[in-house]
């Protein structure tokens, strides 16, 4: 096994998706919920495409019931760039399977050239699916907008920093400034969302969702917690024990590098911690 592959096992449950789901059943026996991502990006080839959306059929199959039937998608790999009607054809039949078994789709959100379409396409969706989410990422300069259009809108929103490295015209650049936005976009989403996922491992973002929660009276039922598989296990964990509702991002596949990349280049403190980790 090289390097990078053992690198890689901190933060990919396995290649198949019989991995993920056991990945995720050790999840709910410990109260914490799962959404599963077979990894894939930036598809340019309708066949290629076409696959990408069998997988996530099959995989909401293949979730027992026991545990929640819960996945998160790129449509970048669905055909996005390709023709929106392929991309609507194909997450539409997602949605159809996901309604099927009863399960829910998560659009992840990706670099900021497909923000605009992805919520379009979103939009044009929740039309006839109510099993579909977005993700909406605070460094941008547009979020608050479009926070304030998912509340009024009823979406459900997973509300992260934004992982793409994005230009200062478009996003935020200095760390300090974009915790102060995801916290203004935080607490307008507990407020006022529908069942918002507050995705973060900054303790100072965890810390002040909770308080924001105590002071309104925001019961833990009404939003969750969303951290990545391998990141912060223990901190799981005891949210749990302290009654919120945590749900782990638990991606599998072979095409883990560009996941992998974003992991270690978000922040210098994430190599920290994998090699921490990796060597404790
Ligand atoms: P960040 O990595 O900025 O770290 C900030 C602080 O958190 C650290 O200084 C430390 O205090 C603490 N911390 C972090 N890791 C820790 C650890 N292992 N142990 C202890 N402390 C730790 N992005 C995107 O663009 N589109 C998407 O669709 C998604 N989807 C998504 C789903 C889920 C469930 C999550 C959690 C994240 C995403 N993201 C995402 C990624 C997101 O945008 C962001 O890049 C990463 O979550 C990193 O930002 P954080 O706020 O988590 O902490």
């Amino acid at each position: 096994m090289n390097p990078l592959t053992i690198f890689a096992r901190r933060f990919v449950a396995g290649e198949r998706p019989q991995d993920a789901v056991r990945a995720g059943e050790r999840l709910h026996a410990k109260g914490i919920k799962a959404t599963f991502d077979k990894l894939g990006e930036d598809v340019l080839d309708e066949d290629a495409a076409k696959r990408a959306t069998d997988a996530a059929k099959d995989l909401l199959r293949l979730i027992p019931t026991g545990i929640e039937r819960n996945i998160s998608i790129k449509m970048s790999s669905m055909g996005q760039e390709i023709s929106r009607d392929l991309c609507l054809e194909n997450v539409g039949g997602i949605l159809g399977v996901a309604k099927e078994v009863g399960g829910f789709v998560r659009l992840d959100m990706e670099g900021s050239k497909l923000t605009q379409d992805t919520l379009d396409i979103f939009h044009t969706l929740r039309k006839n699916h109510d099993n579909v989410g977005i993700v909406l990422q605070a460094a941008l300069h547009r979020t608050p907008e479009d926070v304030k259009e998912a509340v009024r809108r009823g979406d459900r929103v997973r509300l992260c920093k934004g992982a793409y490295r994005e230009p200062a015209s478009v996003a935020l650049q200095d760390m300090g400034k974009i915790r102060e936005a995801f916290k203004a976009c935080a607490h307008e989403l507990l407020d006022g969302g529908n069942y918002p996922a507050i995705a973060t491992h900054d303790e100072e973002l965890i810390a002040d969702t909770i308080a924001h929660a105590r002071a309104r009276n925001i019961a833990a039922s009404r939003f969750e917690f969303q951290m990545l598989y391998g990141l912060r296990k223990s901190r799981w964990e005891e949210l749990v024990r302290d009654g919120w509702s945590v749900r782990i991002y638990v991606p599998f596949g072979t095409h883990w590098i560009p996941y992998f990349y974003r992991r270690l280049r978000e922040r210098k403190e994430n190599v920290l911690f994998v090699l921490q980790n990796l060597f404790r």
